[in-house]
């Protein structure tokens, strides 16, 4: 395991200070202030360790994969397939031949409707969604319902922004054949019970296919004990580079799903008349991979193990109790979602009538980075009747003096709205 550079010397747990030196992109300024960046949840930062291990790959080792018999090309491979083994083990996988990587979330969700969706549901069957899911676990189900003549019904959430229990104990009979479901809300911040809900799945015989894209980066993940059958996340939103996905299946369910993309190295033999798969993973890897990209998320995985999935659990739950007191404090702003003990680090709001992108702007204006808009989950903005919201999210170069400039900035904001 290769430890941050910043915390080699001591065994001691870091500090943010000393970990926001591995960022460079946090030091500068923006429109004449430090910039604060809140908005993790669309895309992480990335420390230096992940920058110079592509930076290295590209210098010394980049070649095409599985496809010469060159000096490069074999340490391109070893470098490709050592991240795989890697990241298999961050979730605790039972075999890297069941980490697929595609180029992030939507496209892990998008393989597991077709491939899976295509060859098991047809008419009769149900599909169970939740009203909290983003677009990327909505719109590929509503496709592949159209496609197999499958119903596909959504779990409603309760006014707290939570999972409506009682509501899933009706929907989920034995016609669900999939229930797919984010880990931790994009807008809400609401951290599902997932091993629950895997286990709710099974009792009806479906299978269960979880959204981590927001899990993943920040809390301890383990596909074995949650027993999902597929979990999707990003590397991007870890300290990774774009570009790169993950999406983790059962073997068995794996290995009796048909291609999903078709093309080179997904295949054992083509002829005129037919062709014939690889073995898994490659028969879900179609065409030159992102191989830079790899090696660069298993930089990303090295330094969030440096530090402890528990010690980052526990830090964004810290930053995110402090913000949620301080911006409950702001007369006229709303929170969307449950309380800081039930959510992950983000915080969703509505200041008065002021547009979230006016919000935003301001906010910039101080250097401070927010999203405003739907985060493309717009059903949970038609449950609040918002079109959008402003959202804070945090992670593990986040700071309590940064939560300070943001709600100082809120009632600037405030000020120029006269409310
Ligand atoms: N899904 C990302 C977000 O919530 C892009 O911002």
């Amino acid at each position: 395991m290769t430890l941050p550079q910043s915390f080699k010397a001591s065994a001691i747990m870091p500090t943010v200070a000393e970990i926001r030196k591995d960022f460079p992109i946090l030091e500068q300024q923006v429109h004449g202030h430090p910039l604060a960046y809140l908005d993790s949840t669309a895309s992480s930062q990335k420390p230096i360790q992940v920058i110079e291990a592509m930076n290295r790959y590209y210098r010394t080792t980049h070649a095409n994969v599985h496809r010469g018999v060159h000096y490069l090309s074999e340490a391109a491979t070893t470098a490709y397939e050592n991240a795989r083994l890697n990241i298999a083990r961050f979730i605790n996988a039972p075999s890297p031949k069941q980490i697929i990587y595609t180029r992030n979330t939507t496209e892990s969700l998008n393989l597991v409707a077709y491939s899976w969706g295509r060859a098991n549901l047809g008419p009769g069957d149900e599909v169970l969604i939740t009203e909290m899911e983003h677009h990327s676990n909505i719109v590929p189900w509503q496709l592949i319902c159209e496609i197999t003549g499958a119903t596909l019904r959504y779990v409603p959430i309760t006014s707290r922004g939570e999972l409506d229990m009682e509501a899933l104990d009706s929907l989920l009979t034995e016609k669900i054949r999939v229930f797919a479901f984010t880990a931790m809300s994009n807008v809400l911040g609401t951290i599902n019970p997932v091993e629950e809900l895997v286990a709710r799945a099974h009792a009806v015989g479906a299978i269960a296919v979880v959204d981590g894209a927001q899990s993943v980066p920040h809390l301890p993940t383990d596909v074995q004990a949650m027993d999902m059958d597929f979990l999707a996340f990003s590397s991007h939103k870890m300290l990774g580079p774009t570009g790169m996905g993950i999406l983790y299946g059962k073997r068995e369910l794996l290995e009796a799903m048909p291609p999903f993309m078709g093309g080179g190295d997904m295949i054992r033999e083509v002829k005129m008349e037919g062709s014939r798969w690889n073995e898994l993973p490659y028969k879900f890897e179609a065409g030159t991979p992102a191989i830079a990209e790899a090696v660069g998320l298993s930089a990303a995985v090295d330094y969030l193990r440096g530090i402890g999935m528990d010690w980052i659990a526990d830090h964004e739950r810290r930053i995110t109790a402090y913000a949620w007191e301080r911006l409950s404090e702001v007369e006229g702003l709303r929170i969307l979602g449950p309380g800081p003990e039930r959510r992950g680090g983000l915080i969703s709001f509505v200041l008065g009538d002021v547009h979230p992108h006016d919000v935003a702007a301001i906010l910039d204006m101080d250097g401070i980075a927010v999203r405003a808009g739907h985060h493309c989950a717009q059903p949970i903005h038609d449950h609040y009747c918002i079109p959008a919201t402003t959202r804070a999210s945090f992670y593990i170069y986040n700071t309590e003096e940064e939560v300070d400039r943001l709600v100082m900035a809120l009632y600037k904001a405030k000020a120029m709205f006269d409310l």
